[in-house]
């Protein structure tokens, strides 16, 4: 197995300034003293800079605001930096439910802007491509593994399969580094307030009901932030090209008993959950098998309990930021409106 050292080395995080991206440059220069990062992000309205506010200061970190799909701009920063990771995406499926374009045009087209750019910058020694475990669509029994087929539900997943696919083919084409990582649903510090966790945490902070889809029993498994941005780092060290790796967590629960837990670490009362209409074509259980990450040196640390605890602990602290974004963004109340008129 070769063994990247990352302290020398310049990386280039695409959409550093949302959810995972902001927790992984954070875990990044924190474990490296030498490594440099480079963020490119949109900021569209899940990029928050207010996400990096304690590493803006670093002279190891650069922002540039930019779109991955300028082609120009990609092709400008690639001689500088040695390794990248690729987050940026449209990332909610209720969104692409409602309108599918933005997750075509970045999460397929953008993705290949960055694939075009790798195939002219062959000092470039890791691509770590950030994919998600619903390219597989829904998993009645077992568990998926690296190699079946995907057959992905939503516009979203659909996406991110094209995404998915096309870094392989450009690895078995031209040889490239790319490594693809399929993780499951994270959950922790910074995830925009329309994602069910923290959706759920906020709208039970401010004595909302907590909408359920259908019947509340799709299962989904719950990876900590920080369990996830530990995996990528060592899928940058350690991960082999052209190979994709799962990274689930084992904490699989129906999301009616998550909601349930919210509540009782908040000390409201289990009757805020409300039954709503479902999500249209909506996957009753993501599970993946992750041995091949266990095989590179990697298993989830975190107990499901204590992060869904210090989960709940930081949003009750940090109040001002998804404040700032359920209050004043118009973007957020837009979307939230239109996805639960008719359900609420
Ligand atoms: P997020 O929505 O919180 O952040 C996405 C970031 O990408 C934002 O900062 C946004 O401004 C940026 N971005 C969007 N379009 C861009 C563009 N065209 N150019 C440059 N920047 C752009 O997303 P997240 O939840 O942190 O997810 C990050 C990645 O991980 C995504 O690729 C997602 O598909 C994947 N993933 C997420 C999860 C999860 O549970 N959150 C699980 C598996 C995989
Ligand atoms: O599995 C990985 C994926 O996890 C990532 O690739 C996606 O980017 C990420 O958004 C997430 O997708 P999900 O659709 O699983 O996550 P979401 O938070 O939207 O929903 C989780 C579950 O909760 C799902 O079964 C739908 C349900 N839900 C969601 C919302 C927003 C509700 O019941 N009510 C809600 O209001």
């Amino acid at each position: 197995m070769t063994e990247r050292n990352l302290d020398d080395k310049t990386i280039l995080v695409t959409g550093g300034a949302g959810f995972i991206g902001s927790n992984f440059i954070r875990f990044l220069l924190r474990r490296h003293q030498a490594v440099r990062v480079i963020n490119l992000d949109k900021l569209t309205y899940a990029g928050n800079l207010d996400n990096l506010r304690d590493v803006e200061g670093d002279s190891r970190y650069e922002f540039v605001q930019g779109d991955i799909r300028d082609r120009e701009l990609v092709r400008a920063l690639f001689p500088r930096v040695q390794g990248v990771v690729h987050f940026a995406a449209e990332t909610h499926v209720d969104r692409s439910i409602i309108d599918a374009g933005e997750f075509v045009l970045t999460d397929v087209y953008g993705s290949f802007i960055l694939f075009e750019a790798l195939k002219g910058a062959p000092h470039v020694e890791f691509f770590i491509h950030i994919s998600t475990d619903e390219v597989y669509g829904s998993c009645d029994e077992g568990f998926f593994r690296e190699n079946d087929p995907v057959a992905p539900s939503s516009p979203y997943a659909a996406s991110k399969a094209g995404a998915d696919r096309l870094a392989h083919a450009y690895h078995v084409t031209y040889g490239l580094p790319l490594v693809i990582l399929r993780p499951s649903n994270n959950f922790g510090p910074y995830q925009y307030p329309e994602k069910f966790i923290p959706l759920i945490v906020t709208n039970a902070l401010e004595g909302k009901t907590l909408p359920l889809y259908g019947q509340g029993t799709n299962v989904r498994d719950w990876l900590y932030v920080e369990d996830s941005c530990r995996a990528i780092e060592l899928a940058a060290r350690r991960g082999a090209a052209g190979e994709a790796y799962n990274v689930g967590a084992g904490n699989e629960l129906p999301n009616i008993e998550v909601a349930g837990r919210i509540c009782d670490l908040l000390g409201k009362g289990r009757d805020l959950i409300k039954l709503v209409p479902d999500r249209l074509g909506h996957d009753r259980r993501y599970a993946v098998d992750w041995g091949k990450m266990r095989e590179l040196g990697w298993a989830p640390e975190t107990k499901f309990d204590e992060a869904l605890k210090a989960t709940v602990r930081w949003y009750e602290a940090n109040a001002e930021w998804w404040r700032a974004i359920k209050d004043r963004s118009r973007d957020f109340k837009a979307f939230y409106e239109q996805n639960y008129k008719d359900r609420q």
